[in-house]
């Protein structure tokens, strides 16, 4: 079968980001590889977000920019997948000429079908249609170690929560849950393929299996703990109402849990919580953190903070800045709030001006951008276990050996901390030493965004993470 290059451009959240795996490797059975260069592709695919307005105009202007290479290369094939293309379907192919192909968040399945359709008949094709059932794609996980370390894998779809400002119950479908043999079978795999760390992904991971009656969400964690060679598991989202006590315990009795939770507050007025359709108030957010640091002191956690939602006061606001000084958050990810269609609050009037939004946005940043560093600030002086992603990106690549020079390697802590340091060896073997270990690491310095470390020790291949004897390297 003869070579052809596959081009991904992934817009938006991790979940995405999974999705465009799959499709790559569903597109290896008819011959397709990867290239990081849309020069060189015969397929092109943008995987789109419309979580705000601002990532959906982000996939159109890269359709845009892709007419040029159309135009030189007529057999070229240019798709668009993701949540824009189940949003808008048809219309799509009236707004972009050279588009050939629109497929929604429930087709990754039936994609090479549809390419080999297209190939063959030069036609276009749009199919949003949405099964409401996880469709398991069948392609052959390949083995060889990719060099990966850490992977997504999602373990349900969609979402059932309704939250007013936000499009993914209409782009994503209703919440659906993946069958818990599938995603250990799958985890398996990638295990095997080298990955050491694996990040569950859900809208809302904590009612995992309800619906279904399968397993729930600390039980399919308590097996992907059991997984052998693998060290370190994550997840991502957890909705604040569903945040169970069962999960809180979690992550004291599972020794491959990593320190950190990512749980979106998104406001702290309970007007506003109110109208978001958030189902908590702000009262109980704050004892689920109290809960969830007695637990586990050593816990990072992180959230999510609209500002300027419809109607939302400065005394709402203030309410908001005060709730970020009370939990000092690790991080916080904070958005202006966005219209979007479908959506219930785009039709809620009283919407704020973007000015005013802007402004409400940088005092977010700049009150959290404190925290963040004090927190790191914190770190200084410990040793942290990291686990090793590969050469840091000011080491991006090694052509030959470099003998007793620093080499610079990249790795996360348990609550997620990116630590860089540097280690005087033989660049080559060290890289194939470092990756996917894990590495403790005496901190020295804080940066905003990162720490800087001194390798300690490496830990023995596949102790995991407590109770580890380790070597001096
Ligand atoms: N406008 C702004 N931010 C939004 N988010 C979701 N929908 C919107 C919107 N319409 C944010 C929420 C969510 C994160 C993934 O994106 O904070 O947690
Ligand atoms: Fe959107 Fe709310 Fe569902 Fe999260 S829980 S995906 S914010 S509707």
């Amino acid at each position: 079968m003869k070579t052809k290059h596959l081009y991904i451009n992934t817009i938006g959240c991790q979940m995405n980001v999974y999705d465009s795996e799959q499709i790559a490797k569903g597109l290896t059975v008819l011959g397709y590889k990867l290239t990081s260069l849309p020069e060189k592709a015969d397929l092109i695919i943008v995987n789109t977000c419309t979580i705000r307005k601002k990532a959906e105009q982000k996939a159109f202007s890269f359709l845009g920019r892709m007419t040029g290479l159309k135009r030189k290369k007529p057999d070229l094939i240019i798709g668009m997948g993701g949540c824009v293309a189940q949003q808008e379907g048809q219309k799509i192919l009236q707004r972009v000429p050279h588009l050939d192909l629109v497929f929604g968040t429930n087709a990754i399945g039936r994609l090479p079908g549809m390419i080999k359709t297209i190939t063959a008949k030069k036609c276009r094709i749009v199919d949003i249609k949405m099964s409401g059932q996880i469709e398991e794609l069948d392609f052959i996980e390949d083995k060889h170690h990719t060099g990966k370390v850490s992977s997504f894998v999602t373990i349900m779809q969609g979402c059932d929560n309704y939250c007013t400002y936000c499009v993914v119950p209409y782009v994503r479908g209703r919440e659906t849950s993946r069958n818990p043999d599938k995603i250990i079978n799958e985890i398996c795999g990638l295990v095997e393929s080298g990955v050491r760390e694996v990040t569950l992904l859900g809208q809302n991971v904590n009612s995992y299996g309800n619906k279904e009656g399968l397993c729930t969400f600390p039980e399919l964690l308590a097996r992907v703990n059991e997984i052998d060679g693998l060290l370190r598991i994550r997840f991502t989202t957890s909705h604040p109402k569903d945040l169970s006590t069962d999960l809180m315990l979690a992550f004291k009795d599972l020794n491959k849990m990593c320190n950190h939770i990512h749980l979106p507050i998104q406001s702290g007025s309970n007007r506003v919580l109110k109208r978001m359709n958030r189902k908590y108030s702000r009262k109980l957010y704050l004892e689920k953190i109290d809960k969830l640091r007695d637990i586990c002191s050593n816990m990072a956690i992180t959230s999510d903070i609209i500002v300027g939602f419809p109607g939302e006061t400065r005394t709402d606001f203030q309410e908001t800045l005060d709730l970020i000084k009370k939990v000092e958050f690790d991080g916080l990810f904070a958005f202006k709030y966005s219209d979007r269609p479908n959506a219930a609050a785009a039709r809620f009037e009283d919407k704020i001006s973007e000015k005013e939004k802007k402004e409400r946005l940088q005092q977010v940043l700049t009150l959290q951008a404190h925290f963040t560093t004090q927190k790191n600030k914190e770190l200084v002086g410990s040793t942290q276990s990291i686990l090793v992603e590969g050469l840091s990106k000011k080491q991006t690549r090694i052509d030959k050996p470099i003998i007793n020079d620093d080499v610079q390697w990249t790795g996360r802590t348990s609550t997620n901390k990116i630590v860089n340091f540097s280690r005087r060896d033989n660049a080559l073997s060290c890289e194939q030493i470092l990756t996917g270990r894990m590495v403790k690491v005496r901190i020295v310095k804080a940066h905003s965004h990162s720490l800087w470390g001194e390798p300690v020790s490496i830990v023995p291949m596949f102790l995991g993470l407590r109770g580890e004897k380790s070597y001096v390297a």
